[in-house]
């Protein structure tokens, strides 16, 4: 093979070695594949503007001047002003009641401290507002979107130098933000944790590589291994963006019963449903997706305020470490994730995996 497969336009256009992107809340992971050669986008929705300023220097601070990015959620339907209790009361009692049964029949401890998810820019206009300010003033290399379009900041960010990514779901998003001038699109499938759409990672790929032109192309969605790398590559894709990948390495900050269940975990144990949020989320299976699932369970109320419903439950299982009923957002990729890494072992692995199955498939050119 003449051409370096892994040495892309998003490769070029970031300044960077290899074409993998994590995604991470953890600063520890993202220095770690920063410094890898590879790219870190930290996930900064539920920070204050103030712990995301606080965590930008932290990053610049150990990372040698190379790029990262930041993501925050910017979804299209944002309750406008309105206090945590407001929104409690628009909660049907038919669901209330469902909600307390769960928590019953599972003796669900109370978060410790109480929640308030409406900290949450993806729940609170100006709280989603002040963030992205600050993400301007950095002048941060790259802005995501991980849920609703980043067209409306373009301007704003391309003044500064910043690059803008989109992650969609659907191929109509991605024209959409094709035609509105965003720098890099994520196209991401069915298989990915957290929110995530109805098509499948291998078509959404290649039908937003179709419609991308010049504009550089990410695949994500249950991208866990150099082959999957590799795939990606092949379909069209200038790289990957991962999430469950980083979630049980070594510089992680998941607390070790989730890590636990991860390495376990195979794609069977997660589970794709509306129940966290309101919106489609693929997580580890847990009594609360199970119980949502059955069907006299009530309706899902829509966004904002399943997620209002379900935070109890999340807050009092992580609060109080009861392994069995945490969980966490996963891909359908994670059956591959079965060590606990260091984050740039995970880097190098997936690169080599990645030359090993092109050289499958091209042969070795020493061999002839
Ligand atoms: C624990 C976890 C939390 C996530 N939170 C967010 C988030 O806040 N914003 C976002 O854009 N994507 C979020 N994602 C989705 C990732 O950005 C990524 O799109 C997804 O993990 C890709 O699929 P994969 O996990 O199969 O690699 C999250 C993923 C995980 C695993």
């Amino acid at each position: 093979m003449t051409k370096d497969p892994l040495h892309t336009r998003l490769c070029d256009m970031l300044g960077i070695e290899y074409p993998i992107i994590a995604f991470t809340h953890c600063k520890d992971v993202a220095v770690s594949v920063i410094n890898s050669g590879a790219f870190a986008v930290l996930g900064e929705a539920m920070h204050t503007p103030e712990e995301i300023a606080a965590d930008i220097s932290w990053i610049r601070e150990r990372v040698d001047g190379r790029p990262f990015g930041v993501d925050l959620v910017l979804p299209a339907s944002v309750p406008a002003e309105a206090s945590l209790d407001q929104l409690m009361t628009k909660i049907p009692q038919e669901q209330r009641d469902y909600e307390q049964m769960i928590k019953r029949k599972y003796d669900v401890p109370d978060p410790k401290e109480g929640v308030d998810l409406h900290q949450w820019g993806g729940l609170n206009q100006a709280l989603g507002r002040a963030q992205l300010e600050v993400l301007l003033d950095e002048r941060v290399p790259v802005i995501a979107s991980g849920l609703g379009s980043p067209a409306f900041l373009l301007d704003a960010a391309h003044e500064r130098g910043i690059k803008v990514f989109g992650l969609v779901g659907k191929t109509r998003q991605a024209k959409r933000q094709l035609e509105a001038g965003v720098d890099v699109i994520i196209a991401q499938g069915y298989d990915a944790a957290g929110h995530t759409g109805a098509m499948g990672t291998f078509s959404i790929v290649a039908d937003v590589a179709a419609i991308a032109g010049d504009t550089p192309i990410i695949a994500a969605g249950g991208v866990t291994t150099g082959r999957h790398l590799a795939a990606a590559l092949c379909l069209g894709a200038s790289g990957v963006w991962t999430g469950t990948l980083w979630l049980a390495c070594r510089e992680s900050d998941v607390d070790m019963i989730v890590k636990e269940k991860l390495l376990a975990a195979t794609a069977d144990d997660t589970s794709y449903s509306t129940c966290i949020s309101g919106m489609t989320m693929r997580v580890l299976k847990c009594p609360w997706t199970e119980e949502w699932a059955k069907p006299e369970a009530p309706p899902v109320l829509p966004p904002p305020y399943q997620m209002l419903l379900s935070s109890d439950y999340i807050q009092g299982s992580n609060d109080h470490r009861r392994g069995d009923l945490m969980t966490e957002a996963a891909g359908q990729g994670v059956g591959f994730v079965t060590e606990m890494k260091p984050a740039r072992q995970i880097v190098f692995d997936m690169v080599e995996e990645a030359l090993t199955a092109f050289e499958e498939i091209t042969g070795d050119p020493d061999d002839e």
